[in-house]
C-alpha cells in the first residue's frame, strides 16, 4: 500500500489533479499496487475561509502517515501576497527538507519541440533533468525591508548558499547520472558576478566531480546556457543548479518539449516521503475554461510511482501520455483540440486498455 496525500491546491491543480490520481488508481490495480489517497483542502480557499495555510502538526503528521504527496499548484489572485502559496509549498520543501527538486525534461513527441529541425535532419532526442536545489539560496527569507514605500526603500533578500547544502545536491545529480547512464553533469552558475557564493559552488562540483573520474563534467555560466539550451538542447543530460537558476531554466526547458502542461517535477529528500507536481503554476488565466493540461500532472504521478517502488506503474502512465500525444490528442497549449476531461480520459482509458 502506498499512501498519498492529495493536495490539489488552487486554480488547475483541482482540475488536473484527479486525472492523476485516477491513473494512478487504474495503473496500480493493474500492477498489484494499491493506492490510498488521502485528499487535503490547503489552498487559497481554505485560506480565505479559515486563515489556516499548513497547520501546525501537519508535517509531523505526514512525515509518519503519507508516503508520498502529489500536489497541484498554489497561488490564485484574491492573495495577491501569496502568502498561503509560501507557507504550504515552501512550508512541504523546507519542513521536509526536500533538498533535491529533480525536472525531467523529456521529448515525447517530436512536434512538440519548437526549434526548426536540425540541418543534418537527424531527429531531435531531448532528454535531460534538471536538478534544483530546493532548501536554500534565494529562496530562504532571509532579509527585508527599511523604510519602506518611501523614496529611500532598501530592499534584500539574501542568497544563502552552505557547502553541505551545494555538496548534497552536486553529489545528488552525480549518483542520478551513474543510476541512469547518463554520461555527462553541468553545473550552471553564475560564479564571474556571484564571486563568494558561486565560488563555492565550483569548488564543490571539482570535489564532487574528481569522485567520478569515468563522467564527462563542465561548468557553464547561466546566462550562456540559457542561450545554448536552445540552440543544442541535445547536448545536456544533467544539470545541477541553484533554487533561483533551477526555478528559471526548467520553465524555459519545458518550452522544448511542449511547455508546462508536460513538464512534471519530484521533490525528494532520500529515505522520506517526497512531494510530485507539475512545474505549473495555478494558471489562472485558464482556470475554469478546461482546457489545462493534464499531463504534466499525470507525469508528476509517474514520477511518484517511481520513486515509490513502482516502475511499471510509472511506464504505463509515461506511456500512455506519450500515445495520446503521438494520437494527437491533447489540450491547446500542446497543439490539440481536447478538453482537460477528453484527455484525461483518454489518458486514463489508455492504461486501462494496455498499449
Ligand atoms: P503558471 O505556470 O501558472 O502559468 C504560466 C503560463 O502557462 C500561463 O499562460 C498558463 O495558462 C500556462 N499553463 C500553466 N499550466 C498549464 C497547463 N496545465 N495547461 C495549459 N497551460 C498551462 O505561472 P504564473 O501564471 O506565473 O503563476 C500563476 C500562479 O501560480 C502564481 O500565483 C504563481 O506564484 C503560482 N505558481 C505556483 C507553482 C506551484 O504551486 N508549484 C508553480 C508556479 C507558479
Ligand atoms: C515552482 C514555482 C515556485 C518556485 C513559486 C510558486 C514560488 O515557480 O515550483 O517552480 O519558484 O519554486
Ligand atoms: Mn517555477
Amino acid at each position: 500500500m502506498i499512501r498519498v496525500a492529495l493536495l490539489p491546491g488552487d486554480g488547475v491543480g483541482p482540475e488536473v489533479l484527479p486525472v492523476a490520481r485516477r491513473a494512478l488508481e487504474i495503473a496500480g490495480a493493474d500492477n498489484h499496487v494499491d493506492y490510498v489517497f488521502e485528499e487535503l483542502p490547503w489552498g487559497a480557499d481554505h485560506f480565505l475561509a479559515t486563515g489556516e495555510t499548513l497547520p501546525e502538526g501537519e508535517l509531523r503528521r505526514l512525515r509518519g502517515d503519507a508516503d508520498a504527496i502529489l500536489l497541484g499548484a498554489l497561488g490564485d489572485p484574491r492573495v495577491p501576497g501569496n502568502e498561503h502559496a509560501r507557507d504550504i509549498l515552501f512550508g512541504l520543501r523546507f519542513g521536509l527538507d526536500l533538498y533535491i527538486n529533480l525536472r525531467p525534461i523529456k521529448l515525447l513527441h517530436p512536434g512538440l519541440c519548437p526549434l526548426k529541425p536540425r540541418p543534418d535532419g537527424i531527429e531531435r532526442v531531448i532528454d535531460m533533468v534538471v536538478f534544483r536545489e530546493n532548501t536554500e539560496g534565494a529562496y530562504v527569507n532571509i532579509g527585508g525591508s527599511f523604510k519602506r514605500g518611501t523614496p529611500d526603500e532598501v530592499a534584500i533578500n539574501e542568497d544563502l548558499n552552505t557547502y553541505k547544502g551545494v555538496k548534497r545536491i552536486v553529489r545528488a545529480a552525480f549518483e542520478y547520472a551513474v543510476e541512469r547512464g547518463r554520461h555527462r553533469v553541468t553545473m550552471c552558475d553564475k560564479a564571474n558576478a556571484l564571486a563568494y557564493a558561486h565560488g563555492l559552488w565550483r569548488r564543490v562540483f571539482a570535489e564532487v566531480a574528481a569522485e567520478f573520474p569515468f563522467l564527462k563534467t563542465e561548468v557553464e555560466y547561466v546566462d550562456a546556457l540559457a542561450m545554448k539550451l536552445v540552440r543544442h538542447p541535445e547536448h545536456y543530460a544533467v544539470i545541477v543548479t541553484s533554487n533561483l537558476f533551477g526555478d528559471i531554466l526548467s520553465d524555459e526547458a519545458s518550452a522544448l518539449i511542449g511547455g508546462l502542461g508536460l513538464a512534471a517535477s519530484a521533490n525528494l529528500h532520500p529515505g522520506r516521503p517526497g512531494m510530485f507536481e507539475p512545474v505549473h503554476g495555478s494558471a489562472p488565466d485558464i482556470a475554469g475554461s478546461g482546457t489545462a493540461n493534464p499531463m504534466a500532472a499525470v507525469l508528476s504521478a509517474a514520477l511518484l510511482a517511481e520513486h515509490t517502488g513502482a516502475p511499471r506503474v510509472a511506464a504505463a502512465l509515461e506511456g500512455a501520455v506519450a500515445a495520446a500525444l503521438a494520437e494527437g490528442v491533447a489540450t491547446p497549449d500542446a497543439g490539440g483540440a481536447g478538453s482537460t476531461a477528453e484527455v484525461g480520459d483518454w489518458i486514463c482509458e489508455r492504461i486501462e486498455r494496455g498499449p
